[in-house]
């Protein structure tokens, strides 16, 4: 059949405690502590989606890729035989890594994630008066946010056309969008995308990001976050113009920017989808504030080039 979709990463930390009250507080659920120190944490719907385990700076370890039968990894191999790839495979996964990305996959035989319809909630419009003689059921909402399941991923790759290459040719992903130079949007689901390959100098990890059910749980979710911490703010409210969505980006104490997101282009039908190229600013977003400096270049960049980052 095909791969469905990201299912787990694995994020190195200098400082897994910290930063795993970090992700608590962003609405993830401790599932478990290994004896190496190790910490997983489930989404809503994604089960044990997060592990974050103790490295001397902070990177992405790897991604997990769900696949639906042996068959795929089958062709994963042919298809990494013939790129010279090196790989490891078992009855029911195969671990990769790809050289210009840094970033270690394993595509593991899994069941598909199943998410019940998130209710529509009645909006009033000019003229449309859908929730008449009522208040917006979304200010009434006091439950702590929850994401829904893991999203997608961004990464530094040192070559983003070979990683491109890699990841669709290699493992099948396919392109959904590119920004020319700079960026690869690729999905191994029906979402626009699971992977994002940006051009960079070194291999790190932009930012993760976490599905919630619409506009007002990106709203309400970052806010709860910056309130006790305003340093966490790093660019939201606002609407992408690749992928459509909804974003507002924190970061956590190791300095991953982490995203909460709703409203992603979803392309059930890739005859249908016209990959598009992408240029200026609209590469970055359609509209909100402007974006940080540290947004596009994040802060610790060149401690993290130079291997002196300090873990706080
Ligand atoms: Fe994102």
């Amino acid at each position: 059949m095909s791969l469905h979709g990201l299912t787990s990463i694995t994020l190195g930390v200098p400082d897994v405690e910290v930063v795993s009250g970090y992700y608590e507080e962003f609405g993830l659920t401790p599932t478990g502590r290994s004896p190496d120190g190790r910490r997983t944490f489930a989404t809503a719907e994604g089960g044990d989606q997060l592990t974050i385990a103790e490295a001397p700076h902070r990177r992405l370890l790897e991604i997990g890729v769900g696949a639906d039968d042996p068959d795929d990894l089958d062709r994963i191999a042919a298809n990494l035989d013939k790129l010279g790839a090196e790989f490891n495979r078992s009855a029911d996964e195969l671990t990769v890594r790809d050289p210009h990305s840094a970033l270690r996959v394993t595509v593991k035989i899994a069941p598909r994630i199943v998410q019940p319809a998130a209710k529509q909630e009645p909006t009033n419009g000019p003229g449309r008066p859908d929730r008449a003689n009522g208040r917006a059921p979304a200010i009434e909402r006091t439950n702590k946010v929850r994401p829904r399941r893991l999203g997608h991923v961004v990464v530094g790759s040192l070559d983003q056309e070979a990683s491109q290459h890699f990841f669709t040719q290699g493992l099948g992903f396919k392109v959904t969008d590119r920004v020319p130079s700079l960026a690869s949007f690729l999905r191994c689901s029906t979402d626009h995308h699971n992977l994002l390959l940006q051009q960079a100098p070194l291999n790190f990890l932009h930012h993760t990001a976490w599905e919630v059910d619409d506009v007002d749980e990106v709203g309400r979710g970052a806010s709860a976050m910056i309130e006790e911490h305003p340093e966490r703010h790093v660019w939201g409210l606002g609407r992408h113009h690749i992928g459509s969505n909804f974003f507002w980006y924190l970061k956590d104490p190791a300095g991953n920017f982490s995203e909460y997101y709703a409203d992603l282009d979803c392309i059930l039908e890739d005859q249908l989808w016209d990959p598009s190229v992408v240029d200026g600013a609209r590469g970055i977003y359609n509209w909100g504030p402007p974006p940080p400096p540290s947004f596009i270049k994040p802060d610790d960049l060149a401690a993290l080039m130079t291997g002196a980052h300090s873990p706080r």
